[in-house]
């Protein structure tokens, strides 16, 4: 909570000044019954017209005063959670953003999404409320029982005996929809994943017909998540009614002990203002607590992440063979730490050679990337990219020396041409070269504009080839030391995909090349070829030799190929 407080920090002159139109404003408030009473009582009496008058204006001031005060405050108040919760949101974001891959997968990506959405919603809300009722209930309740007590003591003491039970109804029913309200909060988590993975995996729940199955499972968490605000709004719906009934019966005891003591009807009705002050107080502060204990939960999700330490560790490794590229040493790792997804990796390529990875889905392709460009920590071994541990590079100067495309890399509603260039500000010449060597611009000139091209949303408006070779282009646009691909020619048919190899093996000559595909002929010419099966290498070396020492290499190219090339 701490940490999310000091977001108001740079907000305190205006909090201050809030917080004193706000008590200006109620107290303000809290004279007018007391005037209302010396009205009723002596001056009506006594027909004293100019006296009369002159209550009547005191009474207008003050009403004014507590209008504007209360006003001003409640736009204060407003502002300054609005901008608080701006900043939360961008420090958020931010840290979001640098979060080591492991740190996301912890955290599971909708849980982050709705960290970022409802969460700040839920600190904004309570920020305003506790701006907005932190200091007029407790004076309203202060001052309404003094401002009693020095009206009619015995009265005040009928309305006292009526605030324990209050208190007491309003802390249960806070207390349990505290409870409530982080359940909920759960809930609408699993409501987010649901609609997550639906959207992301549209096309395939569409293709095998799950949409109906899918809804209903929305349908599922949906009917969970409603429940359980019913319920929590129920408990919490409870207060007023609870609170008006106790206060009913007050106003009955303070009639009856007024009509006893013989007080005056001024006096009694100045009374029963200050006991719906009072009541409204306390019904104020427990709506606080119940905000307040929404917004601390969903501070403290904030919180988890910003606390989260997004550094990665640099230096302090063994330096390897300085001959090599790109090795990989005796490397084994696990993404829950479980069981190791990959295990036992030792292959080695030098500068400008090209490594090809191929094995089926799940065989572990990406996992050396991801490995390779350090998203994740080796649990044992090591890699070296140009002899030095990948841990021992600043991030900056470690992926500075890659170009990727990924599987399924996003690319921007923007140009074709600020999609290649990704915001790195490199010249016309490299980004031309870039998309003829992926084989990119026979189709961007025939589109409208070529390069100035406007990609719809996602990229909608190209095809899955044509987006795979502006990734490729993306990739090699910054010229890199080494170029990842991962599975990118999967996308292209074979024709371009020859195309592409022969650009790169005599445009890009100097880069060391690192392929990952499911298909031979996309790893066929490589220098070194890794098989993986199931997280272990099953094969290394060139086409032919492979051909004779791995049986599972033989048994794809066999069924890819008919055996031949
Ligand atoms: N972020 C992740 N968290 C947990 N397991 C993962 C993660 N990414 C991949 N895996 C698992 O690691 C294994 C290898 O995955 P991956 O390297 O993506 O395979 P490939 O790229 O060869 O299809 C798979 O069993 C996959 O389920
Ligand atoms: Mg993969």
């Amino acid at each position: 909570m701490k940490r999310t407080l000091s977001y108001l920090k740079p907000y305190s002159g205006k909090v201050a000044a809030e917080l004193t139109f706000k008590a200006a404003g109620t107290a303000a408030e809290l004279f007018l019954p007391l005037i209302m009473e010396y009205m009723i009582d002596e001056v009506v009496p006594t027909r004293d017209v100019r006296l009369f008058l002159l209550m009547g204006g005191a009474m207008l001031v003050f009403s004014v005063i507590a209008l504007v005060g209360n006003i001003i405050a409640n736009r204060m108040s407003a502002v300054v959670a609005g901008r608080m919760t701006h900043d939360l949101r961008y420090a958020l974001f931010s840290r979001i953003s640098y979060l080591k891959s492991s740190q996301v997968d912890k955290f599971t990506s909708p849980s982050l999404i709705s960290r970022l959405t409802s969460d700040s919603y839920y600190v904004n809300q309570s920020v305003a409320r506790t701006l907005r009722l932190g200091v007029r209930a407790p004076i309203l309740l202060v001052g309404g029982l003094v401002f009693s007590f020095v009206l009619d003591w015995r009265l005040a003491c009928v309305l006292l005996a009526c605030v324990p039970f209050v208190v007491t109804a309003v802390v249960i029913i806070t207390k349990k929809s505290v409870r409530m309200y982080t359940v909920v909060q759960r809930c609408g988590d699993g409501a987010v994943r649901a609609l997550q993975e639906n959207i992301t995996g549209v096309r395939v729940v569409k293709a095998l017909s799950r949409t109906d199955r899918e809804i209903e499972k929305f349908g599922k968490v949906n009917a969970e998540l409603t429940e359980n605000e019913f319920k929590s709004n129920r408990l919490t719906a409870l207060t007023n009614p609870l609170a008006t009934l106790i206060l009913n019966l007050g106003l009955v005891f303070v009639i009856l002990v007024g009509a006893f003591t013989g007080a005056q009807a001024g006096r009694v009705l100045a009374f029963l203002t200050y006991f719906t002050l009072i009541l409204n107080a306390m019904l104020g502060i427990s709506k606080i607590f119940v905000v307040l204990s929404r917004g601390i939960a969903s501070a403290h999700r904030i919180e988890e992440v910003l606390a989260t330490d997004p550094a990665m560790p640099v230096g302090g490794y063994p330096d390897g063979d300085a001959r090599y590229a790109i090795e990989f040493r005796d490397v084994a790792f696990s993404y829950n730490k479980t069981c190791n997804n990959v295990e036992g990796i030792t292959f080695a390529a030098e500068r400008g050679q090209t490594i090809g990875i191929i094995g089926g889905t799940g065989s572990g392709k990406t996992t050396l990337i991801n490995l390779l460009m350090r998203f994740y920590d080796v649990d044992e071994g090591a890699v070296y990219v140009d002899g030095k541990d990948v841990r021992n590079y600043s991030a900056d100067e470690l992926r500075g020396k890659f170009g990727v495309a990924f599987q399924s890399d996003f690319l921007i509603a923007d140009t074709i041409r600020s999609n290649i260039d990704y915001f790195r500000g490199l010249d016309e010449e490299d980004i031309e070269r870039a998309s003829e060597s992926a084989v990119a611009s026979e189709f961007i000139k025939g589109v409208e504009g070529g390069l100035d091209y406007e990609l719809a949303q996602k990229a909608t408006n190209l095809s899955g080839g044509q987006k795979q070779r502006l990734l490729i282009a993306r990739a090699l646009a910054g010229n890199p030391e080494i170029l990842v691909l991962d599975d990118s020619s999967s996308a292209l048919d074979y024709a371009t995909d020859a195309k592409l190899r022969k650009s790169l093996k005599e445009r890009y000559s100097a880069c060391t090349k690192f392929i990952v595909a499911q298909r031979v002929s996309a790893v066929r010419y490589a220098d070194l070829i890794i098989v993986m099966d199931d997280g272990k290498i099953c094969g290394k070396g060139t086409h032919e030799q492979l051909m004779q020492s791995c049986e599972e290499y033989r048994l794809i190219s066999l069924a890819q190929m008919g055996g031949d090339l």
